[in-house]
């Protein structure tokens, strides 16, 4: 069978690559279905882009490689599509736009441009060996047990990272990658919750379930969003940022209700009720279970009226500036996104093509390209799968 191009993986990159490389196109998937990760995204709703999305969103060994891609096909761009789909949507925070509706609605609209571009898709295929010769891929594809060969002028890989393997990650981008002597960065789990140990996590066990607003900060990079205590450690919009930039051993710094200025407020309820214990004036503004928690780490006895501004100093850093020193995270089986992958060095930034070999592409989440939160993932994939397509 003779192609113009092969896709590999029908998701968020391949089936926007598909939409846009024209020719005879197939794409291939070993899922059941297309677009699996966009249909469970966003809680069924797809956060399919974010308003302020930029190239400082992201994290990759080169920041600049993402720019062009990103300049060229934009939120604007995808939310033009999604309009002509006539799908509704909503802003739901910072700038994060997601579905009214359903998150299928998304995988639908692709479908449906790929196949008014007339690239074919199959579904539970094997994808097995991939060779190279003559200006031309050869690879060997297994469906209902029948084995073809197909031949293509341009391979594009677009298999995702290692995040959740049961929902069919299997990092065969990054074995694709190295048969053909492309580098491949460190890859870690990213987007993810972070666990704790020993005396920490026993401390923080009787929190679990508990939510509040906190600021996070770690190698001088900060979030300030939801944080959730669980039964093996934090997670929340803010761990699962901050987990990006993360590394083992270091300690994050956790700023409890930023926008209060806890001094002045311990201070003022001296003066009207110093009789009340800590825990209690502190229980007003966080959970119970919390406020004590933080009083007890304070090591401070006694009731409000006790304590001289010294004394309530230490409170306060206990409360801007806890440390916990995660000794983990929840790994590939939770992450959203994986860190790392295709080193950018080798891809050219306006086409995704491997510069040492014509006709070899590389889109989505196998680039060392990694959005942070809030639908920067899925447009990246958007971007770099429109620029592929372009190219093709
Ligand atoms: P993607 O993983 O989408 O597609 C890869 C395809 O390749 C899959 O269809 C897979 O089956 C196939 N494949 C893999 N290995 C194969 C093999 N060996 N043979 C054949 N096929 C193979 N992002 C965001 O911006 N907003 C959001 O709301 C969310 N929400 C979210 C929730 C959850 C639970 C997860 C896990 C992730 C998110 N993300 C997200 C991240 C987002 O899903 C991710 O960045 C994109 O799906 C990446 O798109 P790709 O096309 O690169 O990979």
């Amino acid at each position: 069978m003779k192609l113009d191009t092969l896709i590999l993986g029908a998701g968020a990159a391949g089936l926007m690559c598909a939409a846009h490389a024209g020719g005879r196109c197939l794409v291939v998937d070993h899922a059941r279905a297309a677009g699996e990760k966009i249909r469970i995204s966003g809680g069924g709703r797809c956060n399919f882009t974010n308003l302020h999305a930029g190239p400082e969103n992201y994290l990759s060994a080169n920041p600049h490689f993402c720019k062009s891609a990103l300049s060229r096909y934009t939120q604007w761009d995808f939310l033009d599509l999604v309009g002509r789909h006539k799908i509704a949507w909503h802003e739901k925070t910072l700038g994060q736009l997601f579905c009214d509706g359903s998150a299928k609605e998304i995988i639908a609209m692709l479908l449906s441009e790929a196949a008014k571009a007339g690239a074919e898709i199959w579904l539970e295929t094997q994808i097995g060996e991939i060779t190279h010769s003559d200006g031309r891929f050869r690879v060997q594809l297994t469906r209902a047990g029948r084995v073809t060969t197909v031949e293509a002028r341009a391979l594009v890989v677009a298999t995702g990272g290692k995040s959740i393997p049961k929902m069919g990650a299997t990092g065969l981008a990054y074995r694709i990658a190295e048969r053909f002597g492309l580098p491949v960065t460190e890859t870690r789990p990213a987007l993810v919750p972070l666990t704790f140990g020993g005396s920490t996590l026993e401390g923080l066990t009787p929190l679990a379930g508990l939510s509040v607003e906190a600021e996070i900060i770690c190698n001088g990079t900060r979030f300030r969003e939801g944080l959730l205590f669980t039964h093996r450690g934090l997670s929340g919009p803010s761990i699962l940022q901050i987990s990006s930039f993360w590394r083992e051993g270091d300690a994050l710094s956790v700023h409890l209700l930023p926008d209060q200025d806890f001094l002045a407020l311990l201070q003022s309820h001296r003066q009207t009720e110093g009789r009340k214990a800590l825990q209690t004036v502190l229980g007003e503004y966080l959970p119970t279970r919390l406020a004590r928690k933080m009083v007890e780490e304070s090591g401070l006895v006694g009731n409000l009226a006790d304590q001289s501004d010294r004394s309530l100093q230490i409170l306060v850093s206990q409360l801007t500036d806890w440390r916990l020193t995660p000794t983990g995270s929840e790994g590939y089986r939770t992450a959203e996104v994986t860190l790392g992958g295709i080193d950018t060095a080798a891809l050219s930034s306006r086409t995704m093509e491997a510069n040492a070999l014509p006709g070899l592409y590389f889109i989505g989440e196998a680039v060392d390209v990694t959005g942070w939160l809030g639908g920067y993932n899925f447009q990246w994939a958007w971007s770099s799968g429109w620029a592929a397509g372009q190219a093709i």
